[in-house]
């Protein structure tokens, strides 16, 4: 049973939210059985972290959703404190699900070097809905001695006739780092790489490695790097670096409050699609649908497209195909619509009586006069020439400049709806999806 709709009013209408409880990371994308299906990490009992399952959404076109149930349970000695987060792959007709089952035993311990568990686990299926077959894969000790106990998320790809699986890590000296393996078989794993980063934090979450035009894309989650004036605002980031990892060249996958741990899945079209969590643990500031009995939501599907060193987003086609007509108007009210403008002069936008956003062709800057549960003001020094803003009732994505950058955040306003200043704008209602 889905969550009762009419009650909780802060729903989004197109954006996946937990079928009930919380949701962070969203697993295992893939397209299997002639429909996609999209994962997630669940506590299906309580919005706070504690439990984590693997729920689970199919669809044929990103508006029809269908809830599948629970995909991963952690039920066995070895991922009895969670089922965290990984991936899918297809082999022989079968869909396999690779995770990393986490143990915390009880005592006095640290939780990095000493105390925990990460197993690699994998399951499979043949329908794409019910899993078995609990396998591990690797306990701790298979892992190279230079790392902590923090070894998590793998990401299962294939390149030619090999598998591969990259896992995130945090090295005993506390350096950001990720191991590669690759596989004939999706049983038997040989190390190729262990990587450690220099300066980008002290741990990789969620990395994965994919091709867009022919590049290299290292994409993964670290954390614990220091605030810089243009970037690094969150207190984890997410982001992304085109073949070789470096901080010079690491971009941010999105600039908003509400962002992290993203996957990347190639559709049968060759489309690579990037999907996040629009969430953050740890933040300063707040999930008011949690007072609602849920929290968190997933960010739009995003196609992902290479251009002048920089990875463009845009949502796919068949959220586009949601959009109404648009208008000539500079105010709306509603709680789904997308408000479009180019920046030719200074700008304000108004959303609901909550969130203020001052654009220029050198800048973006947030403030929420209420509503925003303590999200603090934003400032970028950014080149800005166009806006599409993308409401669903309580989370926003801006796009600027065709999905050069994008920003994401959630927003609490209790009469959603815009009012634009400065710049000719086009609104366009956006129809709900379908969740059941
Ligand atoms: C990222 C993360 C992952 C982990 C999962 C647990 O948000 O911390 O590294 O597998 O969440 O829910």
């Amino acid at each position: 049973m889905f969550i009762l709709s009419s009650l909780k009013k802060f729903l989004p209408g197109f954006h996946l939210y937990p079928n009930s409880g919380r949701l962070n990371d969203p697993n295992g994308l893939c397209y299997f059985n002639n429909e996609f299906h999209i994962f997630y990490q669940n506590n299906p009992h309580s919005t706070l972290k504690r439990e984590c399952y693997w729920g689970h959404y199919s669809t044929k076109d990103f508006i029809h959703y269908k809830f599948q149930g629970l995909a991963i349970s952690p039920n066995s000695k070895r991922d009895q404190d969670g089922a965290y987060s990984g991936s899918a792959i297809i082999c022989k007709n079968k869909l396999y699900l690779f995770y990393t089952g986490s143990v915390k035993h009880k005592g006095n311990y640290d939780y990095v070097l000493t105390g925990r568990e990460s197993n690699t686990m994998r399951v499979e299926s043949k329908d794409g809905i019910h899993f078995t077959n609990k396998k591990v894969i690797f306990t701790n000790k298979d892992y190279p001695s230079n790392l902590s106990l923090h070894v998590r998320d793998p990401y299962v790809f294939k390149e030619g006739q090999n598998f591969y699986m990259v896992l995130g890590a945090r090295s005993k000296d506390n350096h950001g780092s990720y191991l590669l393996y690759s596989s004939k078989d999706l049983e038997h794993f040989k190390l190729v790489k262990n990587y450690k980063s220099k300066d980008l934090g002290y741990m990789f979450e969620c990395p994965s490695i994919f091709i867009l035009s022919q590049n290299k894309i290292y994409s993964f989650s670290p954390q614990g790097i220091k605030t810089e004036s243009n970037r690094f605002k969150n207190i984890f980031s997410s982001g992304y670096a085109i073949n070789k990892i470096s901080k010079s060249n690491y971009i941010e996958w999105d600039l908003g409050y509400d962002f992290y741990a993203p996957q990347v899945f190639v559709d049968p079209k060759g489309r690579r699609i990037l999907i996040g969590w629009a969430g953050l643990e740890g933040a300063s500031y707040s999930y008011l649908e949690e007072k609602e009995g849920w929290k968190h939501c997933l960010t739009l599907p995003r196609e992902l497209k290479l251009k002048n060193n920089k990875i463009y987003q845009q949502p796919i086609k068949e959220i586009t195909n949601l959009y109404q007509k648009f208008k000539n108007a500079n105010s709306y009210k509603g709680k789904r619509f997308l408000a479009k403008f180019n920046i030719t002069k200074d700008t304000q936008v108004i959303l609901g009586n909550s969130l203020v956003i001052k654009f220029n062709k050198n800048r973006m800057a947030t403030h929420f006069k209420c509503n925003g549960a303590n999200r603090p003001d934003r400032k970028y020094n950014i080149k800005i020439n166009k806006v599409d803003i993308i409401f669903d009732t309580s989370i926003c994505e801006i796009y600027l400049n065709n999905g050069e950058y994008v920003f994401t955040t959630r927003i609490y306003s209790s009469n959603p709806g815009v009012v634009i200043k400065g710049s000719k704008s086009k609104i366009a209602e956006i129809k709900p999806a379908s969740f059941k």
